[in-house]
């Protein structure tokens, strides 16, 4: 066994009970594919501000930040005060209520394309209400979408999420469907242009607001624009994923700080303060077939969902929105993020590591592998190819152990930072940071440059 593992695994024996168990109720025995961790995850028990604390009493900074949801940190108080008075009241009316319409107003008023708003339960169900609204506006066909975007798990959106891009990246999808969905690499706008122009069976072109896997592979600068400009010429919807950027990168998305307005908006994690919770947002003829209209040749499109909008996620959804329209929580998150990343370069660079760290506002990503400008490194990164960024998987499990062991939780190679990271997380991370590149060097996870 090697060091990682035997750190990892010496103070968790509660947590390796626990998957035993579990592993007997779930496959996998996990109930979320990035929990999954060899040969065990950790049970948490509880979390506050940018802490957590797993069942063997061993305490981590927390930067998987509720899959990204938590840009307030663990149990911002306004979000528990305002959750507990609503569940007190009643958690399902089966009827409209006031908190809908505040938090459909608050994202109205901070997400500048959004004309209309309609709740789903998640991001994947706002993607795939996204694709149905483009579908019934032009009456196209297919997709555009790029290789290593994820929108979510549905079966239209499934394609190209993991390299090898020309594989399904999952198993039980229709051929059908997938040859619905085009995929091409991002960043090429002639290559975009050219499949627009040759395909008028494209009904949308769909991509993350801050590159594929929130901002792993980030875009060039004005593809964005270019994607609007195209869109617009050959008539195809913009379908912008903001499930990740959406209230993180500015209170107004990305959208907001590159002045593109997407037709239609996915949104879902901050959205919600922490609950379950998406929506689509975007032009009111767009979202025109949920209306009811009397008028000849109006075809509605049917949306149920038993739990869209629900008084508690709009209740956790109002309170957090009301904080993240202010502003402030970016000014802290962005910048302890950015003084994290400057600590995590220095540590590699102290070490001579094949490594990067790099990301904007208040999203880390960590780059393992070959570097291309060896001996003049200048800490930005030197890769932008999709399958060598999102290749981290192979050595992320060991990262993540070694970072465990080290009280620190990463998302795979990924951290997400909150408004309650402060310098002293920032100063603790950066030390067991250190402590894992060395871990790594040591079991050749990692490289010297
Ligand atoms: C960019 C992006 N889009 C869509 C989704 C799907 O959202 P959900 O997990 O709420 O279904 C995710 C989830 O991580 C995401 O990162």
């Amino acid at each position: 066994m090697s060091t990682i593992d035997d750190l990892f695994a010496a103070g968790r024996p509660k947590s390796r009970q626990l998957y035993e168990q579990a592993a007997t109720t779930f496959p996998a025995g996990v109930t979320h594919d990035t929990r999954h961790l060899e040969p065990f995850p950790i049970y948490v028990t509880h979390a506050r501000g940018p802490r957590k604390w797993d069942v063997d009493g061993n305490e981590y900074i927390d930067y998987v930040s509720g899959h990204g949801s938590l840009l307030l940190g663990h149990s911002h108080p306004a979000v528990v005060e305002a959750v507990q008075q609503q569940m007190a009241k009643g958690t399902h009316f089966g009827a409209c209520h006031e908190l809908e319409l505040a938090w459909g107003q608050l994202v109205k008023s901070l997400i500048p394309s959004a004309e209309r708003v309609r709740f789903t339960s998640s991001g994947t169900e706002a993607g795939m209400m996204a694709v149905r609204l483009a579908r019934a506006y032009n009456g196209r066909r297919k997709i555009v979408k790029f290789q290593g975007h994820f929108h979510g798990w549905s079966d239209q959106m499934m394609p190209a999420v993991n390299p090898p891009w020309d594989a399904p990246s999952s198993v039980g999808l229709l051929d059908e469907t997938i040859a619905t969905t085009v995929v091409l690499p991002a960043n090429d706008l002639p290559l975009l242009e050219r499949t627009l122009a040759g395909d008028r069976d494209i009904s949308a072109v769909v991509l993350e607001a801050d590159g594929a896997s929130m901002g792993t592979v980030p875009l060039a600068p004005g593809f964005l624009q270019g994607v609007r400009r195209l869109t617009e010429h050959y008539g195809a919807l913009m379908i912008l994923d903001e499930v990740v950027s959406g209230f993180r990168y500015s209170p107004g998305g990305v959208q907001a700080v590159v002045g593109v307005k997407p037709d239609l908006t996915m949104l879902a994690k901050i959205l919600a303060g922490g609950l379950p919770g998406g929506a689509v947002a975007g032009r009111a003829d767009v979202l025109a077939p949920l209306e009811y209209k009397k008028e000849p040749g109006h075809q509605r499109m049917y949306h149920p969902g038993t739990f869209n909008a629900n008084p508690i996620s709009a209740a956790a959804g109002v309170a957090a929105l009301r904080i993240v329209g202010t502003g402030e929580p970016h000014k802290t998150a962005n910048a302890s993020a950015g003084q994290l990343r400057k600590r995590l370069n220095e540590a590699i660079d102290e070490r001579q590591a094949s490594a990067c760290v790099y990301g904007e506002t208040s999203i880390i990503h960590t780059y393992i592998g070959p570097c291309e400008r060896i001996g003049s490194c200048d800490r930005s990164l030197c890769t932008n190819d999709p399958a060598r960024l999102k290749g981290m998987r192979a050595i992320s499990g060991g990262l993540r152990r070694a970072l465990l062991a080290n009280g620190v939780d990463f998302i795979g190679a990924m951290a997400l930072v909150s408004a309650t990271h402060g310098p002293r997380e920032v100063e603790e991370t950066a030390l067991a940071f250190a402590k894992t590149l060395d871990l790594l060097l040591a079991e050749g996870l990692a490289k010297r440059r």
